[in-house]
């Protein structure tokens, strides 16, 4: 298949959102634009969709889509219970990167929740992501328009990289403005709990609906035979091909601990703007440890570059673990595989 990538512009946005159109109402995959990361998109109330992203992805079918609305009254048909919670939550932060989980109504197809009796809902803020969803009429679902166990993608040609020969068309919107994925936060049990840290904090959350539980998932890896609450927690996930480490310690620490290990072969940092001029081995810059959106932004996509450098080790200077810098912190442990040391402890 042949992989059409096409810039939007004013000029050919009708036609180009026609023809996604026509691509999703036949079942096919479209990747699109979103605030957070690229999505690959198909017809949510559609099985045989489903089963598309699922392949074009490598994806265990087991691990569910979220599925992306327009219009608030969408969720009426999509869900069988509706808290509280949810219009609070929603008034405040839709459209925008929060995902709630909710009872799932009969009309989404079990291919589509993984079989879940829930199902993940979110309203996108990017303008093109609204009008496609709005002009194909029916909802979307849309993973990370990654291949399943790499970075998600923030371009049109991250996407291009993992899927091309995949999926028939890529719209490139340019680079997305926050970087990590939506926050995923379940209203479906018996008090909110949040099963993946984004953009939307926890804190923020909890300023609109009050206390609310984390999933131990967040910061930890999984036990042997236990249950995830997401079944996105029990994959491997944003894992470049370099042997990642997480360090843990203040700037003058970490730039001691390269001191100790510049020796070693293919070695690589990954620093905040402020320090990195002090690193003594080759480095990409990781945002502003002042700035943490900056962070989120530059993630995935220093990622997949130490990829292509073909970085044997990287070594990474620790977010903070509060705020907008917990999502951050959570993606990279994963790329780390859970490997964190910490340094200039006495
Ligand atoms: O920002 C985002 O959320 C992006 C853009 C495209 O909107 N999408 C995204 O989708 O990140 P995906 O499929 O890569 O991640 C969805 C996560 C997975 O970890 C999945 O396990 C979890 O949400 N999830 C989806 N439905 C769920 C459900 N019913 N119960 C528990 N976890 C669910
Ligand atoms: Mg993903």
């Amino acid at each position: 298949m042949k992989t059409s990538v096409i810039s939007i512009s004013e000029q050919n946005e009708q036609k180009l959102l026609s023809k996604a159109r026509k691509i999703m109402s036949r079942g096919g995959l479209v990747a699109f634009p979103t605030e957070t990361v690229y999505g690959l998109g198909g017809n949510a109330l559609k099985k045989k969709a489903a089963a598309k992203i699922y392949k074009a992805k490598g994806r265990p079918s087991d691990n569910p889509l979220i599925v992306h609305i327009a219009e608030i009254d969408e969720v009426y048909s999509l869900a069988s219970e509706i808290p509280d919670e949810f219009f609070k939550l929603a008034e405040n932060f839709w459209p925008g990167p929060l995902t709630m989980i909710l009872k799932k109504s009969s009309i989404v197809p079990d291919e589509t929740t993984g079989a879940l009796n829930t199902v993940a809902i979110r309203m996108p803020s990017h303008p093109i992501a609204r009008k496609l969803i709005s002009s194909c009429g029916f909802p979307i679902a849309a993973p990370s328009a990654n291949s399943s166990g790499k970075p998600s993608p923030t371009s049109a040609s991250h996407v291009f990289t993992d899927l091309n020969g995949k999926i028939p068309l890529i719209i490139d919107g340019g680079d997305c403005q926050i970087g990590i994925e939506s926050t995923v936060l379940s209203l479906a049990g018996d008090k909110p709990l949040l099963l993946r840290p984004g953009a939307i904090t926890k804190e923020m959350i909890e300023s609109v609906i009050g206390e609310i539980s984390v999933s131990e998932g967040i910061l930890s890896p999984l036990m042997e035979n236990e249950a995830p609450q997401s079944p996105g927690m029990k994959y491997k996930h944003y894992s470049p091909k370099a042997d990642v480490t997480v360090v843990e310690g203040s700037s003058a620490d970490f730039i001691a601990f390269l001191e100790e290990i510049k020796s070693e072969v293919g070695a690589y940092a990954l620093c905040y703007e402020e320090e990195a001029h002090l690193s003594p081995i080759p480095y990409l810059i990781f945002g502003k440890f002042s700035d943490e959106l900056s962070q989120a932004s530059a993630l995935f996509s220093a990622l997949r570059e130490f990829d292509e450098m073909e970085a044997l080790r990287v070594y990474a200077h620790s977010p903070k673990t509060s705020g907008i810098s917990l999502a951050v912190y959570n993606r990279l442990i994963r790329a780390a595989g859970f490997k964190v040391i910490k340094v200039g402890e006495k």
